[in-house]
């Protein structure tokens, strides 16, 4: 266990794919809970960043140092989604010495006052006892079009076509490589609630999360007072 689960805020972990819609969920879960809401991609960003900055090479340098050092005012930089950051990320992820060094920044941030954290491993490895854990994915050709619109791509672009099935390339590489690498591979816990969202908008997609978080909370006794999750969930 990593945690004494009665009498603290639950901890809910939402794991999935790149562009799977994890983002939106969470922040949106978080609010509606009134939980804080750590995106856990940010602290691979972050490093690889730091590590882009300082000149130095994901692919055969180890960012535990700075990721040792590394801050939450660190996560606030506008700089973390590049594209340069989208793959160098991927590579400082691989890094276990990088990935153990981020361990207990997760654990002591969430452990506070409960939280909704996404990534790839929280309900694997930083929090393998989460009151909740959720699934979230979809296609990669849906995931594509998401990411295609996320970064101001347009119905009407001429080239629409060719650039999504150029992010969709990427994507299905970035899988890959999530989910084949040694250190805490992209995974789903056997004990997640796996949820499709190809055909889902994302308040159908928060709407299904809620009452799967309510009826979770209220079979593990979890005391939750801080949202009425009746009113969330009707
Ligand atoms: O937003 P997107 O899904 O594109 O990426 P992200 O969630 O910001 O994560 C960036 C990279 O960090 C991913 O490609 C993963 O390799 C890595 N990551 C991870 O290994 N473990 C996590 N808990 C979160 C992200």
């Amino acid at each position: 266990m990593t945690r004494p689960v009665t009498g603290s805020a639950p901890i809910i972990a939402v794991d999935g794919p790149a562009a799977a819609g994890k983002g939106t969920l969470s922040k949106r879960l978080a609010e509606a809970l009134r939980l804080p809401h750590l995106d856990t991609g940010l602290l691979y960003r972050a490093v690889a960043r730091l590590m882009i900055n300082a000149g130095l090479d994901p692919a055969s340098t180890s960012g535990e140092s700075i990721a040792r050092a590394l801050s939450l005012a660190d996560l606030k930089r506008t700089d973390l989604r590049t594209p340069d950051v989208d793959a160098a990320a991927s590579l400082v992820a691989r890094d276990n010495a990088v990935r153990q060094a981020l361990v207990d920044m997760q654990r002591i941030f969430a452990r506070k006052n409960g939280a909704v954290l996404d990534g790839r491993d929280i309900g694997t490895v930083i929090f393998p006892d989460a009151d909740v854990k959720l699934f979230i994915t979809a296609s990669p050709y849906a995931r594509a079009v998401r990411r295609y619109i996320q970064n101001g791509g347009t119905d009407d672009a001429p080239d629409r076509d060719q650039r999504i099935r150029t992010v969709e390339i990427a994507l299905i590489e970035r899988d890959h490589a999530d989910s084949t690498r040694a250190s805490a591979p992209l995974r789903m816990a056997d004990d997640a609630i796996r949820i499709e969202t190809d055909a889902l908008c994302a308040d159908e997609v928060l709407a299904h999360s809620l009452r799967i978080v309510r009826d979770r909370l209220k079979a593990k006794n979890v005391n939750f007072p801080s949202a009425n999750m009746q009113d969330l969930c009707s």
